[in-house]
């Protein structure tokens, strides 16, 4: 008799990915498959794979390098890669890796449990199929108990941003039911969750019969008040008023927008096919910051687009100055096969670009840290999340405005809400003392 064989699931990339491999452990689990705890006890060794800069693929590479060797050891382990690398590349996947059994793409996971049947027969497979329909709507993701989950409510992007292999490795864009949402919310209430993130390439899109993105936000947020609903990611073409209205109106969607402006030129945003400009964008912003007091705004920018010059990358550094962001993601442009800018000459020398980027992360730095110097003598709400990196006496969570504080334990709980004075900080993490929670 066998015993029950394990799947391991390692993950890269955002936290699609992250819900998808909840997705892919759920299909196996159905199926009579156990879960690893740590690749020493799996049988089966899935990599969910990221491809949008060439950095995250090299990443992947050598990480299926090691599993090589693993495979050396370990014959009978089969190797499965998942997700947007496995879509991108495909059958090139296989061919260079001669080790992977199984390449199979974001929209092909219920078939998962039949491939590896097969694969420890010695076949390998590929299942690479983008579909218009697929959501998983049915499909109740396996997770480990948890203060805070991710809840994928729409799939794929259809904005074809010049730069982004997304709309390529995601395919169309397509929403879950509200009622489905809705019930997976509700069972993660029960299982003791305390916050979820509902997911999507560009929320504000999501649409079920009618249900717009803001109808699904009031309805997840009347689930239970005392959970915290948070949201990404957010285009700056399609928030709309109601949405921003929806956000102020019920106390536990949390003061959190991630608006990801990529360039503060005309010329670039338009090159990049973000369909605003920045006035727009600047429009956008002040109404959010009117109808919701005291939102956080966070941003992600791309440095050294093709064709990008001193001056426009100028006028992204004073945009991100004018609208002092509390957080950005910055990244250095990668050209992507198969995406428009692909053909624009990647006219940014390396060295700019990265200088650039240097740049933007030292504006970000020292806006964050100003922001944060306003913060010390406040009193903040922290969901409490567990001990902190640095030391197992203090507790970290965030503020509902997603800003992460550390402070000493003190008889609090991880999933209580701890009201926490903040004494000092510094650009990345407020540090202060509990005065209660509840
Ligand atoms: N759907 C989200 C973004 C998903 S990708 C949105 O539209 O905001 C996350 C970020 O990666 C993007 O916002 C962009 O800043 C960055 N990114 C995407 N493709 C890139 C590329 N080819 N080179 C560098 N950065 C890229
Ligand atoms: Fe990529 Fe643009 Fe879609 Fe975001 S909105 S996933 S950047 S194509
Ligand atoms: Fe990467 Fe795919 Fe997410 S390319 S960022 S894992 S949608």
């Amino acid at each position: 008799m066998n015993a029950t064989r394990k799947v391991y699931v390692e993950t890269y990339g955002c936290q699609m990915n992250l819900a998808d491999s909840e997705v892919v452990q759920s299909v196996m689990h159905a199926a009579g498959y156990g879960r690893a705890d740590s690749l020493a006890e799996a049988d089966v060794i899935f990599v969910n794979t990221c491809a949008i800069r060439e950095n995250a693929e090299a990443r992947i590479y050598g990480r299926l390098g090691d599993f090589k060797h693993l495979k050396k050891e370990n014959p009978g382990v089969i190797v499965g890669v998942l997700g947007c690398m496995a879509e991108r590349l495909r059958m090139d996947l296989m061919e260079t890796e001669s080790h992977v059994d199984l390449v199979v793409g974001p929209d092909e996971y219920r078939r998962l449990p039949g491939l590896v049947d097969r694969a420890f027969e010695g076949e390998k497979g590929i299942a690479v199929r983008l579909s218009r329909v697929e959501n998983y709507d049915d499909i109740l993701p396996l997770r480990t108990e948890g203060i805070s989950a991710w809840v994928s409510v729409m799939r794929g992007c259809d904005k074809f941003c010049t730069f982004c292999v997304v709309p390529f490795t995601r395919g169309r864009e397509r929403s879950r039911s509200l009622a489905g949402v809705v019930r997976e919310v509700e069972d993660l209430t029960q299982k003791g969750f305390r916050e979820v993130t509902l997911l999507g390439q560009n929320v504000n899109s999501y649409n079920d019969g009618g249900h717009d993105f803001a109808d699904l936000l009031a309805a997840v947020a009347q689930v239970d008040r005392s959970l915290r609903v948070r949201f990404t990611t957010s285009h700056p073409q399609d928030m709309s008023d109601k949405l921003i209205d929806t956000i102020a109106a019920h106390e536990n969607l949390c003061k959190y927008v991630h608006l990801p402006v990529q360039s503060g030129s005309d010329r670039i945003l338009e090159l990049m096919n973000r369909t605003y400009t920045v006035d727009h964008y600047r429009k956008l912003v002040e109404r959010i910051m009117t109808r919701i007091p005291g939102v956080s705004l966070s941003t992600d920018i791309i440095a050294g687009f093709p064709s990008e010059t001193d001056d426009d990358h100028a006028a992204t550094m004073a945009l991100m100055r004018e609208i002092t962001y509390d957080g950005a993601f910055t990244f250095a442009y990668s050209p992507r096969e198969n995406t428009k800018a692909w053909d624009m000459p990647d006219s940014v020398p390396n060295e700019v670009k990265l200088r650039r980027l240097n740049e933007i992360i030292d504006v970000q730095r020292e806006i964050s840290f100003r922001k944060n110097q306003s913060e010390i003598g406040r009193v903040v709400e922290v969901l409490v999340e567990g001990e902190s990196k640095r030391s197992a006496a203090d507790y970290c969570g965030r503020t509902d405005t997603n800003k992460m504080v550390v402070f000493p334990r003190n008889g609090e709980a991880p999933g209580q809400v701890a009201r926490v004075a903040i004494r000092r900080a510094n650009a990345a993490t407020l540090f202060g003392e509990t005065i209660g929670a509840h």
